[in-house]
């Protein structure tokens, strides 16, 4: 009997802050002190208009969010040790060093806002932390990187497994961590719900 024998795997990491004790409370928290930017920052906010960003990110205006709020410190030692154990799990050599983090931002993104596809340059781990998604509200697209090598691919069929498919749809629970090598493309369609969907990003180096 013929096998299939699945080579150059990417590797998705999943795991929830409420699986850990004090996690559920964090993501409460977490959702308190994104808002709490979204209302203070105004250099942030600027930023956004300018970038037709449909909500607010802290991503260009505060680099100092584990010292800002007491959520994002505790948030960022538990990052900690799942960007290690990723690193771990995807089998990376470090040379025995262990994932830095590198940037760590939040973002609100308004109802109807998404955020096109895209890279995390100069990093080799990034994630997202989901701390609101209302009803409606959109998951993660991840997109196969040898997209831009299948000129003359078939398409593959709907009901081929999840390894197969071109576009991978990740729809997380509040409390999701994900990470993935910082290479993978992917994109936040847009908000299709009533409210804003509010998440925490990072890269660690
Ligand atoms: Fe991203």
């Amino acid at each position: 009997m013929p096998s299939l024998r699945p080579l150059f795997v990417t590797q998705l990491y999943e795991a929830s802050l409420n699986r850990e004790a004090g996690g559920a409370a964090l993501v409460a928290e977490l959702e308190a002190a994104c808002l709490m930017l979204a209302e203070e920052d105004a250099a942030g906010r600027a930023w956004c208009r300018a970038q037709g960003y449909g909500g607010y990110t802290s991503y260009a205006s505060l680099n100092d969010l584990a010292t800002r709020a007491p959520a994002f410190g505790a948030l960022k030692r538990r990052l900690d040790r799942h960007a290690a154990a990723a690193a771990e799990a995807f089998g990376f050599d470090l040379g025995g060093r262990r994932p830095r983090l590198d940037s760590l931002w939040a973002n609100v993104l308004n109802p109807g806002a998404g955020h096109s596809g895209h890279i995390h340059p100069h990093s080799i781990l990034s994630g997202t932390v989901y701390v609101r998604l209302p009803a409606g509200a959109p998951g993660l697209k991840l997109e196969d990187p040898r997209l831009p090598m299948m000129m003359a691919a078939p398409l593959p069929r709907p009901d081929a497994p999840e390894t197969q498919q071109r576009f991978v749809t990740v729809r997380p629970e509040p409390g999701a961590v994900l990470l993935w090598e910082s290479w993978l493309r992917h994109e936040v369609p847009p908000n299709r719900a009533r409210t804003a969907r509010i998440s925490v990003s990072f890269n660690y180096a």
